[in-house]
């Protein structure tokens, strides 16, 4: 049973420090796109669907106190998490706010910048979540995202059979909770509509062996979520099992390569 206002992937501890790790093995990329985008000393950002606020405490840090942030996020547990975890470190230039995107406004206006990282495909109307990025940046404040364009690039080289019917059944989850992994492109066509100029729309994609920093990301995702949907009731014991050792087998071989779901950076200016 839920008891949090949950998402697909789950609110639970492992999730958290899962999210965690996911920023950690981004970090680099990430960075590189705040720089490009021109976040710095002074901004205000927006960060939309912020989770425990891994990115927020990277912002409060290079905004700066002339600067502020505004994370807002629909799990209690995230919030309570980020919130614990920004007064630690003493960053009193970040807000945490507990909304739900699809039915709560969003709180003040006039943000510099937007950040949205794999919350688009989870929500139920990515229309309704441009929207309202859009009503709440300044104009000239730049969107930006990062979410997958094509999942289906999830893979292993040489192929293994199950890790494809892993990938295939995250994509049915997902789309059953209501959201859509592929949400990069409908995101393109939906700032387009409102008069957003592109500046820059990069793929992300990686090609990883085993002794990769980053292969822990796909790893901790499939551990995490097989247990989570067996516990659900969603797949097989006994095929999550068989995903499992396929996976194991696979990472014993220093030659293995696995390649990342695709994600899409978008980086956009309001008219
Ligand atoms: C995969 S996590 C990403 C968190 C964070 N953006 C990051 O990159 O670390 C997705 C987050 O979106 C949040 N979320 C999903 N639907 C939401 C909604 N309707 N309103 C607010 N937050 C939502 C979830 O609670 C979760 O924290």
């Amino acid at each position: 049973m839920k008891t949090d206002r949950d998402y697909f992937l789950g609110t639970h501890d492992e999730e958290l420090l899962r999210l965690g790790l996911q920023h950690r093995v981004w970090g680099a990329a990430v960075r590189d796109c705040w720089q490009r985008a021109g976040i710095g000393a002074g901004s205000r950002v927006l960060d939309v669907g912020a989770g425990p606020g891994y990115a927020a405490a990277d912002f409060a840090q290079i905004v700066g106190p002339t600067g502020e942030v505004v994370a807002v996020e629909r799990s209690g547990r995230y919030v309570e998490a980020g919130r614990a975890m920004l007064a630690k470190h003493g960053f009193a230039n970040v807000r945490y706010h507990e909304l739900d995107l699809m039915t709560d406004p969003l709180p003040g206006g006039d943000y510099d910048f937007a950040w949205c990282r794999w919350v688009a495909c989870f929500v139920s109307s990515p229309a309704l979540l441009v929207d309202k990025i859009a009503a709440a940046l300044r104009p000239g404040g730049l969107a930006i995202f990062h979410e997958y364009l094509v999942y289906e690039t999830f893979c292993f080289a040489p192929p293994h059979p199950r890790q494809r019917e892993f990938a295939q059944q995250v994509m049915k989850g997902w789309r059953a909770a209501g959201g859509e992994p592929n949400v990069a492109q409908p995101l393109l066509r939906l700032l387009e509509e409102r008069g957003f100029a592109i500046r820059e729309a990069i793929p992300r994609i990686y090609c990883l062996r085993p002794a990769d920093e980053m292969w822990q990301w796909p790893a901790s995702f499939i551990r995490i979520h097989l247990e989570q949907q067996t516990a659900q009731g969603a797949i097989e014991a006994s095929w999550a099992e068989a995903v499992r050792q396929e996976f194991a087998a696979a990472e014993t071989e220093p030659a293995t390569m696995l390649v990342t779901p695709l994600v899409l950076q978008i980086i956009a200016g309001k008219p």
